[in-house]
């Protein structure tokens, strides 16, 4: 199959991928957390050919974008007081909400559930593209199940030429990790994955949630993710700690390394930095900025010879909660594979 490239600024664009998923086809398409791969959510064998693209387990439901309210009745049960503040509080933006799910919804979509994931997206590309197709859009992350989520037109491409219909390019995402995933069918409502809106910012507004342990309440985590070439060792937490043990570092790790750090430690570091393939993220100040980089710069180096990845532990508030669990579970991944093969 040829993957056409189409522009997210061009209206005639946006209505060709429009027809696209009309037709059953496949298009991923710019959201302000990640790339989609959009199919109509409501054609049972559009919705199987995500599957197939993606190589995504069967198991593991898809989520719905909407781009106004008045799409929730075709996909969910009137939703709670509590669904609703959030609604309005959190959208447009990257809040996906488990809700109990119609029952004439197609069943591979929601993987044999009785719920369902819907969020309205904040990109105008995205919400132009619902607009124009008029009805919802069942959209996983743009990459092949695994692997690290696209920020950008070109990591879609990477993953899905040749198995999808079309890519939309709208540009680099601006948070860069996927939404928070809350789901609001149990009390208190639980956090199944961290990401762009903070645990803060929520029980700012609704009281006390939890946060899921019991990976058979979040489907999406019996599945490996965010798979990188490199190991990935999660070293120090602060810029002057990664500075202190910088030069014994050097001396002791024989493979050739990368360091993935914040611009305060890069500056700590100076001139030790040279010859040594770096990647800096943004400032541990803010937050967004680091979380903005952060797959871009792990498929950067999935490019590089380099064997081993020293990611600096960054701070775990706000945004930096989803940016430390993605990072976490590239971590742990490697480990765990390593382990056993030993
Ligand atoms: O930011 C995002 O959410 C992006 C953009 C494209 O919207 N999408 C995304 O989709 O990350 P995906 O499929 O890669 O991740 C959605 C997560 C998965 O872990 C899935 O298991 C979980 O949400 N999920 C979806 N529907 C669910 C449901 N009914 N119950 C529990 N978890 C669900
Ligand atoms: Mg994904």
């Amino acid at each position: 199959m040829q993957t056409i490239l189409w522009q997210g600024d061009q209206a005639e664009d946006i209505a060709t991928a429009a027809q696209c998923l009309q037709a059953g086809e496949l298009v991923a398409f710019p959201t302000e957390t990640v790339y989609g791969l959009g199919a109509d959510a409501l054609n049972e064998e559009a919705v199987r050919k995500i599957f197939i693209a993606k190589d995504r387990p069967v198991g593991n439901p898809l989520s719905v974008l909407i781009y106004d309210l008045h799409q929730l009745a075709a996909l969910v049960c009137p939703p709670s007081e509590q669904a609703r503040r959030l609604m309005a509080a959190f959208w447009p933006g990257p809040l996906t909400l488990v809700l109990p799910k119609v029952d004439a919804l197609p069943d591979g979509l929601t993987g044999g559930l009785p719920t369902i994931g819907v969020r309205m997206p904040n990109h105008p590309v995205a919400l132009d593209l619902l607009k124009t197709f008029g009805k919802p859009i069942a959209a996983p992350s743009a990459n092949m199940s695994g692997k690290l989520s696209p920020t950008c037109a070109e990591h879609v491409a990477h993953d899905l030429t040749g198995r999808i219909a079309g890519i939309i390019d709208g540009g680099a995402c601006p948070v860069g990790v996927e939404s928070t995933v809350l789901d609001m069918t149990t009390k208190p409502p639980t956090i199944l994955r961290p990401g762009g809106v903070s645990l803060e910012a929520i029980e700012r507004l609704i009281g006390p949630v939890q946060i899921a342990t019991n990976s058979a309440k979040a489907p999406g985590l019996h599945y490996k993710h965010y798979t990188t070439q490199a190991e990935i060792i999660l070293y120090a937490d602060t810029p002057e700690k990664f500075a202190a043990h910088f030069d014994a570092l050097k001396q002791k790790e024989k493979r050739p390394f990368g360091l993935l750090i914040s611009a305060e430690t890069a500056a700590l570091l100076g001139e030790n930095l040279t010859n040594i393939p770096v990647r800096i993220l943004g400032y541990r100040t803010q937050p967004e900025t680091l979380a903005r980089g952060l797959f871009a710069a792990l498929r950067w180096f999935d490019e590089q010879m380099v064997e081993v990845i020293y990611c600096e532990h960054f701070p775990d508030e706000q945004i930096g909660a989803a940016l430390m669990n993605r990072l976490q579970q590239s971590a742990n991944r490697l480990s765990t594979e390593r382990r056993k093969s030993l």
